[in-house]
């Protein structure tokens, strides 16, 4: 099991603290991976998991020892709004793998993804001490692919028409964040807010995305 400062009891942002998964939460994880649209957005799979698929996902993806993962929870009211995590942590390599789902639809587009993504990039490099946070993302999950590019992800390679999906065929992006990049936009961050520096624009921000396979 991960040392508690590795994989603490949360971890608070302005508008989500991130919270370990309790066994309650499966209730909410089978009426989020049983959505159609959820499902549309995250699998490869047309449709979405069945009950028993669900449960076997929380227990070894939301509790198991295997990977990070964490609840998210509106700051204001503790809401229990989505979930996010790393799988495949890499000691050697100081890289791993993250995910997220806010499964709750009126909980999208309010920044409560952008910042559980930051806290967790933030948490990657600050005191976990990797070195490379990737994902993968559906090219036509534009919400998705804009939240990473604001956290500073980069878009590092494609492979292309690798999902068929509402009648046509759409690349997966290959995204990732390497810590002296995060570094450099902290350092930078902290200049502006010192008045030592100007703003640049966002981190990562506009960069051009195709949305379409075969680009
Ligand atoms: C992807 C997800 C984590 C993003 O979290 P979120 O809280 O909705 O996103 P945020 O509000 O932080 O940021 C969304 C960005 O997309 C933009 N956006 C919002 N709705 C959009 C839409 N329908 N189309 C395109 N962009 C959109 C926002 O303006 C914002 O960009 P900006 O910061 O440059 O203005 C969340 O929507 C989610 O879990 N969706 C369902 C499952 C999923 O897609 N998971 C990711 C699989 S890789």
């Amino acid at each position: 099991m991960l040392h508690r400062r590795w994989f603490p009891d949360h971890i608070d942002g302005e508008l989500v603290v991130l919270r370990r998964h309790t066994r309650e939460n499966l209730r909410d994880f089978l009426r989020w991976y049983q959505d159609p649209e959820v499902a549309r957005l995250t699998r490869y799979q047309d449709g979405p998991m069945r009950a028993e698929e669900i449960e076997r996902f929380f227990t070894m993806r939301a509790l198991g020892p295997e990977s990070m993962a964490m609840g998210i929870h509106v700051r204001e009211t503790g809401r229990l709004i989505g979930t996010c995590a790393f799988s495949q942590l890499d000691g050697d390599n100081g890289s791993t793998l993250f995910h997220i789902t806010i499964g709750e639809h009126d909980a999208w587009g309010h920044g409560y993804g952008g910042e559980a993504t930051r806290l967790m990039v933030d948490h990657a490099f600050g005191t976990l001490g990797l070195h490379r946070v990737a994902l993968s993302v559906f090219a036509f999950n534009e919400r998705a692919i804009r939240a990473y590019l604001r956290v500073g992800f980069e878009v590092e390679g494609r492979s292309r028409e690798a999902i068929w999906r509402d009648g046509t065929w759409w690349d997966e992006l290959h995204m990732s964040v390497l810590e002296p990049e995060w570094r450099a936009a902290r350092w930078q961050a902290r200049a502006v807010a010192e008045g030592r520096a100007e703003g640049v624009g966002d981190a990562g921000g506009g960069e051009p995305v195709g949305h379409r396979g075969g680009g």
